[in-house]
C-alpha cells in the first residue's frame, strides 16, 4: 500500500523558518536539511536523541555550472510510503519498504539553477540524492566531483579498505579514524590496483561508535554515474565523497535531467540489524524484467581451482604466447599438457556434479586467447565462440544435458572491457546455441582500450549493460572485476552475483585470516551477493609456482558455515571432486544446502569477530544455521526459537572438533545428531579460524 501524507508543519518550515525535518518511521533516526549562510545545502542525521552525523555540506560541481552555494529552499514535499515486495531471489521472501521521504526544492540565480535533494528515512538507515531537472542553460554537464559530506563526531572505529580507482581486493583494517593514515601505509600494493595518494577508503565501509552504533556507509543504484571512494580527514572525523574520475580527471558525462545514485547509511546499535538491513534494495528500482521464471539460482562446482594451486594446471591451452586467437590455427599447435578444460576432464566434474546433485559445472580456460593473458600484453583479446581443439564443446554440451547438468560459461575479457562490448551479442547467441543459460564474466587487468578505471562510469555502464542484454538472452550473470555492487540486482536479477572483494582465490596465496569473512557481510555483501566461492575443503595448499606449503585461513567445517554467512544465489563449491570424495559426510552438507531462503534471522553478530545466522529454505521446511568466528573462535548458546513451535526436527550438526585450529588441526570436525524443536538452546563452538553448519529437518508430524 502507497500513502503521500504532506505535512503541514513542513511546508512552514520549507520557506526559510530552519532547519526541515523527518523522522524514520520508528522514530529512532532524525534527519535535518537546511541551507548555511553561504547557500550550501547541510544535513544531519540523529540516532536515538544523540548527533551521529554533524551538519554535512551536499554539492556538485561541473565544469559547466555548480551546483554548491547560494541556494534558497522553495519549497519541500514529504510522503510515507509502506510497500512489501518480492524479489526473484534473496534472503527474504518479501522485503518491506518502509519510509518517510522528504524532497526539498532549491533555487540559485546567475546563472538559474535548481535541484532537488530527496531524503528517505527508513528505521534502519537514510538515503538521499541529488535529482536534476532540465536547467536553462545546461544541457550536458561535465561533473568533476561531488562534495557529498559525512561529518561525525568522535574517533570512531573504522573497518575499511584503501581507496583504489581499480581494485577492491584488499583485506579490511579495523582502526581509529586517528589511526587509519598508519593502518593504509602498512598495505601492499596490488598488481591490478591503482592506489591514490591521500587518506582515501572504499565504499562500503562499516563504522563503529564507542557507545556501540555501527553504521555502514555505501551507495545505491550507481548506474550511468562513478562509484565514490572517501577523502577521510582524520582529525574532523569526516569522510568527503571522491568521485572515481576517468583518466582525464572528468567523473561523469551526464546529460539532464539526472537523479545521482543514492548515499547511503545503514544505522543501529545492534550489528544483527546492519546485516539484515535490505535499505539498499529497497533503494534500487524495481525489477525491470516481465518474465523471471527463466532466473534459476544454483550452486555449481568448477573446473577452476585446479589452476590455483600447486596442481600447475593452465587456462591457456598451449605455453606459446605467440598464439593469437583468430589467426594462429590453434589445432596446429601442441597442447602444454596441463589445460584441464579438455573434454575428458569436464566429463569427470559433471559425473561428480550429477552424482551429487550440484546443478552448474563452470569450465574456466575453453576459449583461445589464454596464451596473450597478462597485462604487460598489448591488445589482450578473448574470442568467446572459438574453443580450443581439446574442448569438444557439442558433446559436452550434449552429455551435461544427459546427466541433468547445466555447463556455466566464461567470459574472462582480460579487462578488453570494449572489446567484449563488440563481441557480446555474438558471444551469447553462441551460449545460446551451445545450451548455456549463466556466464561468469571477469575483469582482471587495467581496463583498455582507453585506460578507463574499474569502477568509473564507463565501466559501471559497461557491466550493466552486459547484464541487461544478457537478459535479452535469458542469461545468468556473475561477474568478477567488476564495479562493485550497489544493488542493482534487484533491477536486472539475473545478475546474481559479483566478485568485486578478495574472494576465496586468494587462500591459494595463504592470504585470507579468518576475520575477512567476519568483515564482509557488513560491507561488501550489502550491495549484493558476492561469488565468494566457498566449500574448500583441502586446507593445506600451496601456491602455483612457488613450491610453498601453508594452511588456508579456515576450518574445513567453518567452510560448511560460509554457505550460510555469505549467501549467493549462484554458489560455488570450490574445490576439487578428489577432494570432496575423501570428506563425503561434510560434503552432503554442501549437496543439501540450499541457495534461496524465505526468512533469515541473525542470531549473533560482532564484526571482524563473529556472525551466526539461521535462514529457512525457500522450497522447503527446512532451516539451516552457520556461523563463523576469527582467529580467536567463539562460542555461542543459540535459542532456536525461530523453528515453528510445537514441531520437532532433527538436527544435523557439522562443527569442529574440539581440538580443532585453522592453523594446526583444520580438518577435524564432528557430525551429530540431535533432535530439537523451538525451545531448544543450542551450544555450539568455532574453533579458532573455525566455524559450524547445521541443518534442522522438521520431523514428520504425530
Ligand atoms: C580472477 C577471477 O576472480 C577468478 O575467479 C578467475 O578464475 C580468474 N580471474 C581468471 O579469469
Ligand atoms: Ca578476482
Amino acid at each position: 500500500m502507497l500513502r503521500n501524507i504532506v505535512l503541514s508543519s513542513m511546508l512552514a518550515l520549507a520557506f526559510g523558518a530552519g532547519a526541515m525535518q523527518i523522522s524514520s518511521p520508528n522514530g529512532n533516526l532524525i534527519l535535518k536539511v537546511d541551507v548555511d549562510a553561504t547557500g550550501t545545502p547541510v544535513y544531519s542525521l540523529g540516532y536515538k536523541g544523540r548527533t551521529l552525523v554533524k551538519d554535512s555540506k551536499m554539492g556538485l560541481v561541473a565544469d559547466d555550472v555548480r551546483f554548491t552555494d547560494g541556494f534558497k529552499v522553495t519549497g519541500a514535499d514529504s510522503a510515507t510510503v509502506d510497500n512489501t515486495w518480492t524479489p526473484v531471489w534473496g534472503e527474504y521472501a518479501s522485503i518491506r519498504d518502509h519510509y518517510n521521504e522528504l524532497a526539498v526544492k532549491m533555487e540559485a540565480q546567475n546563472p538559474k539553477r535548481d535541484m532537488t535533494l530527496r531524503f528517505r528515512v527508513f528505521d534502519d538507515g537514510l538515503g538521499f540524492r541529488y535529482e536534476l531537472g532540465y536547467q536553462d542553460n545546461v544541457n550536458y554537464m561535465t561533473l568533476r566531483q561531488e562534495n557529498t559530506e559525512f561529518n561525525f563526531d568522535a574517533d570512531h572505529t573504522l573497518f575499511c579498505i584503501p581507496g583504489d580507482y581499480n581494485t577492491d581486493e584488499y583485506l579490511w583494517s579495523e582502526t581509529k579514524f586517528s589511526g587509519l593514515k598508519d593502518a593504509l601505509a602498512k598495505y601492499p600494493g596490488h598488481n591490478d590496483g591503482e592506489n591514490i595518494s591521500g587518506t582515501v577508503v572504499q565504499t562500503p565501509l562499516l563504522l563503529k561508535t564507542d557507545d556501540g552504533v555501527y553504521v555502514s556507509l555505501h551507495e545505491a543504484a550507481v548506474d550511468g554515474y562513478p562509484c565514490y571512494l572517501m577523502d577521510v580527514d582524520t582529525e574532523k572525523y569526516s569522510f568527503k565523497s571522491h568521485i572515481i574520475p576517468d583518466k582525464l580527471g572528468v567523473g561523469a558525462y551526464l546529460q539532464l535531467p539526472v537523479n545521482t545514485p543514492w548515499r547511503t547509511l545503514i544505522v543501529s546499535d545492534d550489528a544483527r540489524d546492519i546485516l539484515a538491513s535490505q535499505m539498499i534494495l529497497n533503494l534500487n528500482e524495481p525489477c525491470k524484467y516481465e518474465d523471471t521464471s527463466w532466473i534459476k539460482p544454483m550452486k555449481f562446482i568448477g573446473v577452476w581451482w585446479e589452476m590455483f594451486i600447486g596442481t600447475h594446471r593452465t587456462w591457456a591451452y598451449s605455453d606459446d604466447y605467440r598464439a593469437k586467437p583468430g589467426v594462429t590455427d590453434y589445432s596446429k599447435i601442441p597442447s602444454n599438457g596441463r589445460h584441464p578444460a579438455n573434454t575428458a576432464n569436464v566429463m569427470k566434474y559433471i559425473d561428480f556434479a550429477a552424482k551429487h546433485n550440484i546443478p552448474g559445472v563452470l569450465v574456466e580456460g575453453w576459449n583461445q586467447g589464454w596464451e596473450d593473458w597478462g597485462s604487460y600484453r598489448k591488445n589482450r583479446q578473448f574470442l568467446f565462440d572459438k574453443p580450443y581443439p581439446d574442448f569438444d564443446i557439442d558433446s559436452l554440451t550434449a552429455y551435461a544435458r544427459s546427466k541433468g547438468v547445466q555447463l556455466i560459461m566464461h567470459h574472462e575479457t582480460s579487462a578488453n572491457a570494449a572489446d567484449y562490448e563488440r563481441q557480446l551479442d555474438r558471444a551469447f547467441a553462441y551460449m545460446k546455441e551451445k545450451g548455456y543459460n549463466s556466464v561468469k564474466t571477469g575483469y582482471v587487468g587495467q581496463i583498455i582500450p582507453r585506460s578507463e578505471r574499474h569502477a568509473s562510469q564507463w565501466m559501471v555502464e559497461h557491466v550493466r549493460h552486459v547484464a541487461e542484454r544478457a537478459a535479452d538472452f535469458k542469461i545468468m550473470v556473475d561477474s568478477h572485476e567488476a564495479p562493485r555492487p550497489t544493488g542493482l540486482c534487484r533491477t536486472y536479477p539475473n545478475w546474481l552475483a559479483q566478485e568485486s572483494a578478495r574472494g576465496g582465490e586468494y587462500e591459494a596465496m595463504g592470504v585470507n585470516p579468518p576475520s575477512h569473512t567476519c568483515i564482509l557481510p557488513f560491507t561488501r555483501l550489502k550491495g549484493g551477493p558476492m561469488d565468494y566461492t566457498p566449500g574448500l575443503f583441502e586446507t593445506k595448499l600451496s601456491t602455483y609456482g612457488e613450491g610453498r606449503d601453508f594452511q588456508a585461513g579456515t576450518t574445513l567445517a567453518r567452510q560448511l558455515a560460509l554457505y550460510l554467512t555469505m549467501p549467493s544465489p549462484l554458489q560455488m563449491a570450490c574445490d576439487l571432486p578428489e577432494n570432496y570424495e575423501r570428506f563425503p559426510d561434510a560434503f552432503a552438507f554442501i549437496e543439501e544446502v540450499p541457495v534461496d531462503w524465505k526468512d533469515s534471522r541473525y542470531l549473533e553478530a560482532e564484526p571482524n569477530r563473529y556472525i551466526v545466522v539461521a535462514r529457512q529454505d525457500k522450497n522447503s521446511d527446512n532451516w539451516y544455521m552457520g556461523g563463523i568466528a576469527n582467529e580467536d573462535g567463539h562460542t555461542s548458546t543459540v535459542p532456536l526459537s525461530f523453528l515453528e513451535k510445537g514441531r520437532k526436527y532433527e538436527a544435523v550438526i557439522y562443527a569442529d572438533a574440539p581440538d580443532a585450529h585453522y592453523k594446526t588441526n583444520p580438518q577435524a570436525y564432528v557430525i551429530s545428531r540431535k533432535k530439537v524443536d523451538s525451545k531448544t538452546r543450542l551450544k555450539l563452538t568455532a574453533a579458532p579460524g573455525g566455524g559450524y553448519a547445521v541443518a534442522f529437518h522438521p520431523l514428520p508430524k504425530k
